[in-house]
């Protein structure tokens, strides 16, 4: 590990330290970002990208489908485990105490899997177990019922499974709970003001394989790098928080999570 990001590290004393981490960290558990081909899935004879699916309007269209396509990645993130970059962050936090933060944009319950704590982790794209209603009638999450099972390619949701996607309030529909690209963050659901007062606090962020390509990541790392925190950034490519980070006197770790993870524990 870098001697610069040793002496970097040295004048951290005991501030808080936030994790912020993307898809990259879950790669390595063989989760594919949705980026990529495998991301897309069929309706009828469409194929629809991601950012077209995962949207409040599609859900109002195609429920059923968008709902087909949430359970087949629950399947795959349920199937994965914690990789050596989960592993460690656990052991950090367990390092840092009150001064670890882990804000995550992934869905997949890695992080609590690999035992970092529910009250350490700010889920800022919400969690592809867990379902809230389509109404809003009430603020409560609930894990989708076991009698929901994953879905593969081209299976449709079975009346049964529709008759258990719905609101235990009101009975009427329930929605996954994950961010949409057409919603915005917020603190209620999505610890936006927690996540970024815990940045203006911070003495280091540590961004990990994200590509920059979300608001309330990318503010928090600006947040972070004007208010004087240490920026590291875990990426085996540039990206904007590589960028920041070399910018503004932090560091880039040109590397996999898991490993680079591993080599900052030991320092922090
Ligand atoms: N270790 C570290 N980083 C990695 C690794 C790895 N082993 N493998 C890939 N990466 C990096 C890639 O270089 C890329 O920069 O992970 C990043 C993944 O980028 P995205 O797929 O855009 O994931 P993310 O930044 O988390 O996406 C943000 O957008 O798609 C929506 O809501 C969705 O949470 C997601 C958000």
């Amino acid at each position: 590990m870098s001697s610069q990001l040793r002496s970097l590290l040295s004048r951290l004393g005991d501030a808080p330290v936030v994790f912020m981490t993307g898809a990259g960290i879950s790669a390595e558990s063989g989760i594919p970002t949705f980026r990529g081909e495998e991301g897309y899935w069929t309706v009828g004879s469409r194929n629809f990208h991601p950012t077209e699916l995962a949207t409040r309007q599609a859900f109002s269209e195609v429920p059923d489908d968008v709902w087909c396509w949430y359970l087949f990645r629950r399947g795959v993130c349920n199937q994965a485990l914690p990789n050596a970059g989960h592993e460690a962050l656990a052991r950090m936090e367990e390092s840092l105490g009150d001064r670890f933060l882990l804000v995550t944009q992934n869905v997949d319950s890695l992080h609590e899997r690999a035992g970092n704590s529910p009250k350490k982790i700010f889920e800022v794209h919400g969690n592809i177990n867990f379902m809230r209603c389509w109404a809003e009638c009430n603020l409560n999450l609930w894990r989708i019922p076991q009698g929901v099972g994953p879905k593969a390619r081209g299976v449709g949701l079975s009346d049964e499974e529709r008759e258990l996607l719905v609101c235990p309030e009101c009975g009427g529909r329930a929605r996954p709970h994950v961010l949409w690209f057409d919603e915005c963050y917020d603190e209620a659901w999505f610890r936006y003001d927690s996540s970024m007062n815990a940045v203006k606090r911070c003495g280091a962020l540590v961004t990990v394989g994200s590509s920059g390509t979300t608001n309330l990541p990318m503010r928090m790392a600006s947040v972070a790098s004007g208010s004087g925190a240490i920026l590291i950034d875990i990426n085996p490519e540039t990206n904007p928080f590589s960028r920041l980070a070399q910018a503004s006197g932090g560091v880039w770790l040109k590397r996999p999570a898991g490993a680079a993870l591993n080599d900052l524990r030991e320092l922090l």
